[in-house]
């Protein structure tokens, strides 16, 4: 069979904004190998058969960025909900807005603050301990927030998510945690938010569905690497360590295990993400699906909901990897592997896996963008070398 002219390993955002500009674009004829069933990577989403409301299947995704360049590529494939996303934080029996801000504090503390007055209490209680001086993330968050707000809403929560005690993790898991003076609650501060229109899957299909891209489900590249390696060049979007066999080492992740299951009510929780921050609860977290998209409430099934619960811990062989760990040892690791990924022949690295780095979507979208103008359009065009 006639050789394609760019092999794209894996068909998650980055490999397919690597696919879209190079068969757009330079005209190029590009073949993605996907070892799931569906395209999408992790942004992947389903309609439930049952209620019809859409399901992310590897956890809540919601789009924000404030990329103009980003947005603009985006709107290209799909439209945006108005949608703004929030956040609730249960403790001990009591709901509060999240991000900390002054309804939390106000309704924590049992009475009303003003800005100045609120954050004098915060300055108050932080000085417990001096920044500098922090030696684990529970004395950090404390020098951060003090110790109420810490062992309300960053204890609990993080020991779930880390499976492991705050002493015991490092400082410098956490650099700054806001706290807000306002009463503005929106989750995220980018300049443009929302949710595709018609969902992650149709957005995601657009980007693939041009006369030059094929798109090979469930093929596992290291079964067909001999094809390709070496004769055309290769963007490789899965695990870096898995590229290499391991051979310096599996680098550490953590997971998340999501619980779905349909509950008889129309409205299980009020909001999309409720937190759970008691330590004594499992979960970290419950996602009510309908809620990202209250514009299509005449579609989903009356009297019914879907959730998802979320239990969070270190990732095994086999686990689906979410969170990169980032150890001292990981990033000595980490190194080693840049260096066989920079002498690798013909072959870009590039995503969260193949870079062990947590990227939003819209950073993937961005840092395959940059990959294509920087790398793959000068070796194209200008038969300058990819490296
Ligand atoms: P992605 O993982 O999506 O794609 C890589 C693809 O490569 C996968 O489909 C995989 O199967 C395939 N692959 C790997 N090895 C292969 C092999 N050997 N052969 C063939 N195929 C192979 N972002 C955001 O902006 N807002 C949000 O709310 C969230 N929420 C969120 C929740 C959770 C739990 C996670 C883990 C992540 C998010 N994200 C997010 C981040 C978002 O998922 C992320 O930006 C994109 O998945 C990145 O796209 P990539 O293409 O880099 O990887």
């Amino acid at each position: 069979a006639q050789l394609p002219d760019l092999v794209i390993v894996g068909a998650g955002l980055f490999g397919l904004t690597i696919a879209e500009r190079c068969a757009e674009e330079l005209g190029l004829r590009v073949l993605i190998l996907e070892r799931r069933h569906h395209l999408g990577g992790n942004a992947y989403s389903e309609r439930d058969p049952e209620t019809n409301v859409e399901v992310h299947k590897y956890g809540a995704h919601l789009f924000h960025t404030s990329n103009e360049r980003v947005w603009e590529y985006a709107n290209r494939f799909t439209s945006f909900t108005d949608y703004r996303h929030r956040v609730f934080g249960k403790y001990q029996g009591q709901v509060y807005s999240l991000p900390m801000n002054l309804a939390l504090i106000n309704q924590f503390f049992g009475k009303s603050h003003t800005p100045d007055e609120a954050r004098a209490l915060i300055a108050e209680q932080s000085s417990e301990i001096a920044t500098e001086d922090a030696s684990n993330l529970e004395e950090k968050a404390i020098s951060l927030i003090g110790r109420p707000l810490y062992e309300a809403f960053i204890k609990g929560y993080t020991a779930k998510q880390w499976q492991t005690d705050p002493t015991e993790l490092s400082a410098d898991i956490i650099t700054r945690l806001p706290v807000r003076y306002t009463f503005q609650n929106g989750w995220f501060s980018d300049t443009y938010e929302g949710l595709p229109v018609d969902g992650y899957t149709a957005w995601l299909t657009r980007m693939a569905d041009h006369p030059n891209i094929e798109v090979r489900l469930e093929t596992d590249f290291f079964e067909v690497a001999d094809d390709y390696k070496g004769k055309v060049p290769i963007v490789y979007t899965g695990p870096v360590d898995e590229y290499f066999g391991n051979s310096e080492g599996r680098l550490s992740w953590r997971t998340v295990d999501l619980e779905e299951s349909v509950v008889d009510t129309d409205d299980f929780q009020g909001t999309g993400v409720v937190n759970y921050n008691d330590q004594d609860v499992p979960y970290t977290r419950i996602i009510e699906f309908k809620h990202f998209h209250p514009e299509r409430e005449k579609t989903h099934l009356p009297g019914k909901s879907v959730i998802v619960h979320e239990y969070s811990r270190f990732a095994e062989e086999g686990d689906e990897p979410y969170y990169p760990v980032n150890t001292a040892d990981d990033r000595a690791k980490l190194i080693k592997y840049r260096e066989l990924a920079k002498a690798e022949p013909m072959v870009l690295f590039g995503g969260r896996l193949g870079t062990y780095k947590y990227l939003d979507m819209h950073m993937a979208i961005g840092s395959a963008l940059s990959m294509y103008d920087n790398k793959l359009k000068p070796h194209f065009t200008e038969g300058a070398e990819l490296t």
